[in-house]
């Protein structure tokens, strides 16, 4: 319903006469889907001002540092509800009675293994391959196994196929570690909570008992919470393009993983355990903040800087807690969190960083939290991937339940050849 009007100008001229739109928060959008008549199209790669949808699951308001799953605060969740409770907050809309909560985990539990043949899937990669690229290569592949059993039409049907995904990944990312290690895989273990499982199915070889650490265990809970899901980002657009078409879900979901590879999104969290390593000490934390500021040196700040968070990235706010958390209680002093420390303290403090609003983000300090729990770098943006999978489903069910969905179709500014005659080969 619209709310009021913008007007279109163009040299003193109206073009159009546009509603404005408003949610329960943030922005008022302008309705801009009638602008193709006046024969103008909106211009905004990388879409920096443009909501490509109405969503209910997450709000952000980057001025404030705001993150809020469903209306429910990300420091309330992080610290008051274990992962799977946020996934059912997401999946649901409102936080689950007791009742439900224990039905919701029961279902997820029962839900863990995957099938057997999938394990066959890992024995065309080089075992040198990056657990990401096994990651894309198995969540598409999961298509294969659920594709007549999917009328995306259907709710209840979508809905089972999250609890698939939820459930699932955990199993593949761990298949992917141990595939890389040259270790069996370890089958999920009912008994276990969701992060225990996955630290069981990561570390415990046959050869000898595992005993899940229970700081080890809540500290990975905490990161998967933190990055369940955050709005509209590269990877969960990627999902609901993706989707848009009636894609299987499962391809959908792979598609996500593929955009979040990328070291300006969820490939930044092992890009800056790489960057403190290159970094090392302290003592050169300087001269790596001047290369970034060098205009002529394409070096960034890994876990730096936000499209939304121009004031702090409160989940980086959490981490960096929950970081220091970790260390003591595991009696870990790793100098790359003095390193952090260090970087995080002169880049806050320094007028470029400052004028163009870079604050740590929230994959500055997990990076350090993973390497101390003992999981590779490598694995670090499978663990991303795994935990915004309950996000990126969340998004694709939202966008299905919605009345009117269309198939996603930008436009373009055209700047190529127009009306070229074309001289055939033989002839040129
Ligand atoms: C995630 O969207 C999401 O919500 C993503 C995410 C999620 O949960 O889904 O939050 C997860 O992806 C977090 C971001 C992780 N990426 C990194 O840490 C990589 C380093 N950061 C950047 O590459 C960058 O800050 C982005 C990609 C995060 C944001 O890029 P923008 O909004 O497109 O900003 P920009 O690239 O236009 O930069 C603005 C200015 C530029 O300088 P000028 O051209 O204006 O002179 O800031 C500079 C940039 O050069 N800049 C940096 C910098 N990030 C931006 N300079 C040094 N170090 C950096 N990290």
């Amino acid at each position: 319903m619209a709310d009021s009007k913008a007007s279109l100008s163009i040299d003193g001229k109206e073009v159009a006469e546009l509603p404005i739109l408003k949610g329960s928060a943030g922005n008022d959008v302008i309705d801009i889907r009638t602008l193709g008549a006046s024969g103008y199209f909106t211009y905004d790669p990388g879409f920096l001002a443009t909501a490509s949808c109405e969503s209910a699951i997450t709000f952000i308001d980057g001025g404030k540092g705001v993150l809020q799953h469903r209306g429910y605060p990300i420091d309330s969740l992080a610290k008051e509800a274990n992962y799977l409770e946020v996934c059912y907050i997401l999946l649901n809309g409102t936080a689950p009675t007791k009742a439900e909560y224990d039905e919701f985990e029961n279902i997820i539990t029962n839900h863990t293994m995957v099938h057997e043949k999938m394990a066959n899937f890992f024995q065309g990669f080089r075992a040198d391959a990056h657990p990401m690229a096994m990651l894309c290569g198995i969540v598409g592949a999961m298509s294969s196994f659920y594709h007549d059993d999917l009328d995306i039409t259907d709710p209840a049907q979508r809905m089972r196929c999250a609890h698939r995904l939820v459930a699932k990944m955990p199993t593949i990312s761990a298949m992917a570690y141990k595939y890389s290690m040259g270790q069996p895989f370890v089958y999920p273990r009912n008994d276990l909570n969701y992060a225990e499982n996955f630290l069981h199915m990561m570390f415990s070889v046959p050869a000898e008992e595992y005993n899940v650490s229970p700081t080890l265990a809540k500290a990975m809970d905490r990161i998967f919470t933190l990055h369940a899901d955050h709005e509209q980002n590269a990877s969960t657009s990627t999902v609901r393009l993706a989707g848009s078409s009636g894609a299987n879900p499962y391809a959908c979901i792979a598609a996500g993983v593929a955009s979040l590879w990328g070291p300006a999104h969820g490939g930044a969290n092992e890009a800056c355990l790489t960057m403190l390593e290159e970094i090392g000490d302290v003592s050169r934390v300087d001269e790596f903040v001047k290369k970034a500021k060098d205009k002529n040196d394409p070096f960034r700040l890994m876990g730096f800087g936000h499209r939304v968070y121009k004031n702090f990235d409160p989940r980086a706010t959490v981490m960096r807690e929950t970081c220091h958390e970790v260390l003591e209680e595991l009696g870990v002093n790793d100098p790359l969190l003095d390193v952090a420390m260090a970087l995080e303290k002169v880049a806050l403090e320094d007028p470029y960083f400052i004028e163009k609003k870079l604050y740590p983000n929230v994959d500055f300090y997990s990076g350090i939290i993973l390497k101390a729990i003992g999981i590779p770098t490598s694995m670090f943006t499978v663990i991303f991937a795994m935990s915004r999978t309950v996000g990126w489903i969340s998004h694709w069910d939202e966008m299905l339940s919605q009345p009117g969905q269309k198939i996603g179709r930008p436009r373009q500014k055209y700047t190529g050849e127009i009306n070229r005659e074309f001289t055939p080969l033989k002839n040129r």
